[in-house]
């Protein structure tokens, strides 16, 4: 089934068991050119849902303007906790965010040639997490909550030597998506999650991201393997120049005409 999105819905039914997010009349522009423009958007009630839409349709743009690293012209962006009160995310200044579980991978990867593989994670897990960073590397106990699992991952995505440098963009890429599971997200964002990555490193994101869905986290994917869309949303939106357009199940939305004519392209079906 496919809505058209004049009305997102489904937010004031029965109690949702994982947290959503609630777009409301939110507008960018740059120069004077509006490049996002959502009405009324909810996200997450499905465990993993993607947002596709051609090559400067918004979707960047509207993942940071969630995250606050872009400030809206009008609008609100809320929070809706599976339990507890309605957070308004567009008054919060952006280093809160994680406080409150919203974590967002990056498109365009940070830099991590300054530091070595595991201190850029001790890092990234100290930033959003302690007041004052650098004391993670004087403090055993605080290391030691972080090593395991950092071992686990690297290990998992085959990187054999934590004190070396991430080299390629794949690597980085990797790196930036174990730095948002470290941060234990309630609602995880990923902005091209698989691009340019190889499809056995492909297949183990895809894995991670069903793993972590599957604790309790809602996530959302910007993607343009479409494969990756298919396989692992149970509900996707579709963007157009600024605007969430469409919504649905993954099939009728490939079948869309809509769809199809702005992005697809005839005989992808
Ligand atoms: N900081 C900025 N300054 C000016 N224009 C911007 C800025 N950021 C984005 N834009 C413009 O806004 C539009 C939407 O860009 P955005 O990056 O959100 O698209 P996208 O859907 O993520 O595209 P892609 O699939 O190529 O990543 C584009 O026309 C882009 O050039
Ligand atoms: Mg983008």
């Amino acid at each position: 089934m496919v809505a058209e999105h004049a009305t997102a819905g489904a937010v004031d039914g029965p109690a949702a068991t994982r947290p959503r997010i609630r777009v409301q009349g939110a507008v960018k522009s740059f120069s004077g050119r509006v490049v996002v423009d959502v009405d009324d958007l909810v996200l997450g009630n499905q465990p993993i849902e993607g947002l596709i839409g051609p090559n400067g349709a918004g979707k960047t743009t509207l993942m940071r303007m969630i995250m606050h690293s872009t400030p809206l012209d009008r609008g609100r962006i809320s929070l809706l906790p599976a339990d507890g009160r309605e957070v308004m995310l567009s008054s919060l200044a952006a280093h809160r965010m994680s406080r409150h579980g919203v974590v967002k991978s990056n498109q365009v990867i940070m830099d991590f040639d300054k530091l070595t593989i595991w201190d850029s994670l001790l890092l990234a897990v100290a930033e959003a997490s302690y007041e004052q960073p650098h004391r993670i590397f004087s403090e055993r106990t605080v290391f030691q909550r972080h090593e395991d699992e950092i071992r686990h991952y690297l290990d998992y995505f085959g990187f054999a030597d934590p004190t070396a440098f991430a080299m390629s963009a794949g690597e980085k890429k990797l790196l930036d998506i174990v730095r948002c599971l470290l941060l234990k997200p309630s609602f995880l964002l990923l902005d091209e999650p698989t691009a340019g990555l190889p499809e056995d490193q492909t297949e183990k994101v895809m894995t991670v991201i069903r793993d972590v869905a599957g604790g309790g986290t809602s996530v959302v994917i910007v993607e343009h393997d479409l494969n990756v869309i298919w396989n692992l949303c149970g509900e996707v939106h579709f963007m157009a120049e600024g605007s969430v357009v469409l919504r649905g199940d993954p099939q009728s939305i490939r079948e869309h005409r809509t769809v199809v004519e702005k992005y697809l392209g005839e005989g992808h079906v």
